[in-house]
């Protein structure tokens, strides 16, 4: 099988973290670069953990790329209260300091876009955090976008509610007007008709939940690793039960990873979204599961079903050890294991 090549354009951020030390371990996919835009934390600060968590992995091969400071329209708001002040939980890990990210995110991409576009090898994008690298390619360099194969969002929501506001999710809520961009994008440009978004929002992500009991079983199995994750999530776990009363932390982007990798771990529907940028629901996803804009091009996969315990048996042997019990696992996600 060969594998398919990839931008992952992320925040990191602990899911982003949790997502790249997947990603690098799929031999489905290759990874030409990783872009950083702001989010979680400012962008140079999201390179520098991602650049961390490629030298825990060993994958210090794969580029790191700095993107937009800042959302294309609106002030930016980071989410340091969910992710700490250095975007890993507060671990405080020593930064790399052999290698050091490259510059222009949205010059990479618009370069590696157009050499698929001449050579006709597709390359694809997990977007990860807000969407302000991929919008100031639409404006720059509309036409490299006939080298997107696919683009798989982590974002917005369709019935759950929001993690920003009661109707948004933090990734669209961030940069609304990058996400408008991007969907209308899909709606519009010819160089992307017959493509859609597939977006995994939380309707879908919200089931991921990391546990104190799986990250035991994370050490048991793979001590250094393991630990690590303890590390990262410490933080994230407090936030959970501060802001949820859940006993366990809402890993998100890892899903969006997974499912590239594997289309059989979520299930959706095809629809025309729109992105709200103003007023009480800016950053809202608005899913017209229900076609009341019979005209408009369905600009997007909306995925609503997961298999959480896959999702995490996935993580469990390509990330922490291929020895993995999957029984274990069920057990402790208190599912039954026949
Ligand atoms: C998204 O927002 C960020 O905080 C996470 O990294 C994830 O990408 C979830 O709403
Ligand atoms: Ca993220």
């Amino acid at each position: 099988m060969n594998a398919k090549k990839v931008i992952i354009d992320c925040d990191p951020g602990i899911d982003d973290s949790l997502a790249l030390m997947l990603a690098v371990n799929l031999s489905e996919l290759d990874i030409v670069g990783i872009t950083v835009v702001c989010g979680n934390v400012p962008a140079c600060k999201g390179a520098e953990n991602a650049l961390k968590v490629l030298e825990w992995m060993e994958r210090m091969d794969i580029p790191v790329y700095l993107g937009e400071e800042s959302p294309l329209v609106r002030d930016y708001v980071d989410a340091m209260d969910t992710h700490g002040r250095d975007g890993l939980g507060e671990s405080n890990y020593l930064p790399v300091t052999t290698v050091q990210p490259k510059q222009d995110a949205v010059r990479f991409m618009a370069k590696t876009f157009l050499q698929a576009k001449e050579t006709g090898e597709k390359i694809s994008v997990i977007a990860l955090g807000p969407m302000t690298n991929l919008a100031r390619l639409i404006e720059r360099d509309p036409d490299s976008l006939e080298g997107l194969d696919e683009l798989v969002s982590m974002g917005g929501s369709y019935k759950s509610h929001g993690n920003c506001s009661p109707v948004a999710e933090y990734n669209y809520w961030c940069d609304p007007h990058a996400a408008k961009e991007v969907y209308e994008a899909f709606e519009h440009l010819p160089q992307l008709a017959g493509k859609q978004i597939h977006m995994i929002g939380l309707d879908v992500t919200r089931k991921i939940v990391l546990t104190p009991n799986l990250i035991e079983y994370m050490c048991r199995l793979n001590p250094q690793m393991g630990e690590r994750i303890r590390k990262i999530t410490r933080f994230y776990l407090d936030f959970h039960w501060n802001q949820e009363g859940i006993i366990g932390c809402v890993i998100n982007d890892p899903l969006a990873v997974a499912y590239f990798a594997d289309r059989s771990l979520c299930s959706g529907f095809s629809a025309y979204t729109a992105i709200e940028t103003q007023g009480i629901s800016m950053g809202q996803s608005v899913v017209d599961r229900f076609e009341f804009w019979r005209e408009k091009r369905k600009n997007s996969y909306i995925l609503t079903k997961t298999d959480a315990l896959r999702f995490m048996i996935l993580f469990f042997k390509r990330v922490i050890h291929p020895d993995a019990e999957e029984s274990m696992i069920a057990e402790l996600m208190g599912r039954k294991w026949i």
